[in-house]
């Protein structure tokens, strides 16, 4: 955190005087620490080189796509309005790999025209798809029967999970193949997301070895994003570098074994944007009940939905003054739900520790970057706010603040 005369910098502006310009809530998001992240991924697996798809629905921002273009990342798409955007900025259709789930004949019929690939997730999906494309290319997704992440809702491994072909299914996928003529070109898995253990991926990835072994076309195995970056300060950052080299190694040893070098993939969407943003809030208000001291903001659930949805944490600054009485309190929205509290855990409510707010000082939410503007809503008929980006004392303008008309406009009225 770069704080100079008692105020929170980023990207070398000052907190406050970014709130006053472009007003609040706002998204700020610091292009530096976009690209630092990109090449910290790339020279972790610098080894094996792999290409690298960075999952758009982590944030869908142009001006990210440019910047994690502009590093050489590809695409991981989960809708066609996401391969659409990514086509329109310019990434090539065969950078972009689409992984929908429960994916309608309409998806499918939509990346075929574009000529980007698909990853087909179920058994039902690799029919429609070969109804679709008897002849041509398709990867799968597997379910290896492993899952991990921050919280059972971002778990997408194991049997819980509504996401892939379970790896027991060979037989099915290969009747499929066979019947529809497809080429098996890739195998595909994603276990979660948040993950800050190398075990759990380097689990995941011998079960996907072990699916991927006889099937004799592959030209890449893709192990999927879920690198997590730590929210909590007590938490340890994941290993990425001792990982990246122990899962080349793993790979280069699988590809001797397979006959033929093949290309790996991974997906990072949180790992490459969470630590890149910061939300700041006005202060509205501030009133005690016997258990908590709440701090009232203009923003709400509306804008950054991880805390109600999973229990994640944010680290709350006061961006006016870091340094000097520090309180308990709870940090809370404006939306009508008792559920809109920025500060929570596991068991729902927390304190936590900031410089204490008066009405009008300017707070922060710290880590935003991922899963954040990406879920935001029109709850409550509130706009969504607008993001910035700030880079070496400039800001700009990324997208504006909706309007009332914005929000009213697909209605029938
Ligand atoms: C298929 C797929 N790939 C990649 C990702 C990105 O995950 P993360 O942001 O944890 O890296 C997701 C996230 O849900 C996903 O579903």
């Amino acid at each position: 955190m770069d704080v100079r005369n008692n105020q929170l910098h980023l990207g070398d502006c000052v907190a406050e005087g970014l709130a006053e310009a472009f007003g609040t809530p706002l998204y700020v998001y610091e292009e530096d620490v976009i690209r630092r992240q990109c090449r910290a991924m790339r020279e972790a697996f610098a080894d094996c080189r792999p290409d690298l798809h960075y999952a758009v629905k982590a944030n869908c921002n142009p001006t990210l796509l440019r910047i994690v273009r502009d590093e050489g990342m590809h695409i991981d798409a989960v809708s066609p309005f996401e391969v659409r955007l990514c086509l329109e900025l310019g990434f090539k259709p065969e950078q972009i790999l689409f992984t929908g789930n429960n994916t309608d004949e309409g998806d499918f019929a939509y990346c075929l025209e574009q000529g980007v690939p698909i990853n087909v997730g179920s058994l039902v999906e690799l029919e429609r798809y070969g109804r679709l494309n008897a002849g041509g290319r398709v990867s799968l997704r597997i379910n290896p029967d492993v899952g991990a992440g921050h919280h059972r809702h971002v778990i997408t491994g194991g049997p819980h999970s509504k996401f892939g072909i379970y790896h027991t299914e060979r037989a099915a996928i290969e009747a499929l193949l066979q019947r529809f003529d497809l080429t098996l070109v890739g195998i595909q898995s994603h276990i979660g997301t948040g993950i800050l253990r190398s075990e759990e991926m380097l689990q995941a990835m011998e079960i996907i070895l072990g699916t991927a072994r006889g099937f004799g076309a592959l030209e890449f195995i893709d192990f999927g994003g879920g690198f997590g970056i730590p929210y909590r300060p007590e938490q340890e950052a994941l290993p990425l570098m001792e990982l990246g080299s122990a899962m080349c190694q793993r790979f280069a040893a699988f590809c001797e074994e397979y006959g033929r070098p093949l290309k790996m993939k991974l997906e990072p969407g949180r790992y490459l944007v969470a630590q890149a943003a910061t939300l700041l809030l006005r202060v509205t208000n501030i009133q005690s009940t016997p258990a908590h001291m709440f701090v009232g903001t203009d923003s709400g659930f509306n804008h950054l939905i991880r805390p109600a949805m999973y229990g994640a944490y944010h680290e709350v600054v006061n961006a006016t003054s870091i340094k000097g009485e520090q309180v308990q309190a709870v940090v809370a929205g404006n939306i009508c739900e008792s559920g809109d509290v920025f500060t929570q855990g596991p068991e729902g409510i927390e304190h936590r520790a900031f410089t204490r707010p008066e009405v009008g000082h300017l707070l922060a939410l710290l880590d935003v970057g991922a899963y954040g503007m990406a879920i935001a809503s029109n709850y409550n008929l509130r706009p969504r706010p607008a993001e910035v980006l700030v880079k070496s004392g400039n800001s700009r303008l990324i997208r504006r603040r909706e309007t009332y008309d914005d929000l009213v406009m697909t209605l029938v009225r």
